[in-house]
């Protein structure tokens, strides 16, 4: 072997370890047979949800890492949702993590917004949406704009999502970040986002504040 590639081989062995090493001590649970606890993979209680959102006709149930430890070496993690009559999860964005909607029970409109390039900017984004019905199954993907809204005025609604990240959080709606901070977004710079007038945002952070 020529000693280039033999130390380019030596080094490529070296890095490759230490990669592996180093994620390998970041795993949160052994894999070492005597030592796997099956706790470590187990959840229960995603049978019900029991976080109300203020405001918004949904409860949640998370199941991530400090439900399951194992999940934190997975990139997954599951939300069921609990939707009022009118209830939804308002617009939001999950920057680093695809959705998965699995519908159980009721309708839920599900949807998220492709935006035009800079290039064109009197296009209009694409609205990509459906109704999902029990096993009906969506993807919503990462950083896209989206919602999921029960439109039913009778009954309640339940879907299972899947998250491809283990740091699930209840993500910011867009809505409350812009019009309920701290201190305010200037009417001007609302008004040149969202074309609306000064009353019309006024009242809009009424209700948010
Ligand atoms: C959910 O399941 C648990 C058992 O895992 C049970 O004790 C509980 O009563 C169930 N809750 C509902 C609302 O079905
Ligand atoms: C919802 O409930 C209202 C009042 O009880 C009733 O008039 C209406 O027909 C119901 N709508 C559906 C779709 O069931």
């Amino acid at each position: 072997m020529e000693p280039n590639i033999a130390i380019s081989m030596t080094m490529y062995l070296i890095i490759s370890n230490i990669f592996l090493y180093s994620f390998a001590s970041e795993a949160p649970v052994h894999e070492d047979s005597k030592l796997v606890n099956p706790n470590d993979y187990f959840g229960s209680g995603i049978n019900t949800s029991d976080l109300p959102q203020p405001g918004v006709g949904v409860s949640l149930n998370i199941i991530d890492a400090n439900k399951i430890p194992a999940l934190k070496s997975s990139s997954m993690s599951i939300v069921r949702g609990d939707f009022d009559p009118l209830g939804g999860v308002p617009i939001h964005i999950h920057p680093h993590s695809n959705e998965l909607v699995v519908g159980l029970k009721g309708s839920i409109h599900v949807g998220f917004l492709v935006p035009c390039s800079l290039e064109q900017p009197t296009c209009k984004s694409q609205h990509v949406t459906k109704i999902l019905n029990p096993g009906d199954v969506f993807i919503i993907p990462e950083g896209r704009i989206h919602y999921l809204q029960n439109m039913d005025r009778n009954a309640s609604a339940t879907a299972f999502t899947i998250f491809s990240n283990i740091d699930f959080f209840i993500p910011p709606l867009i809505g409350r970040t812009i019009f309920a901070a701290d201190p305010p977004v200037d009417d001007r710079i609302i008004e040149n986002s969202f074309r609306l007038d000064k009353t019309a945002i006024e009242d809009v952070k009424m209700k948010f504040n």
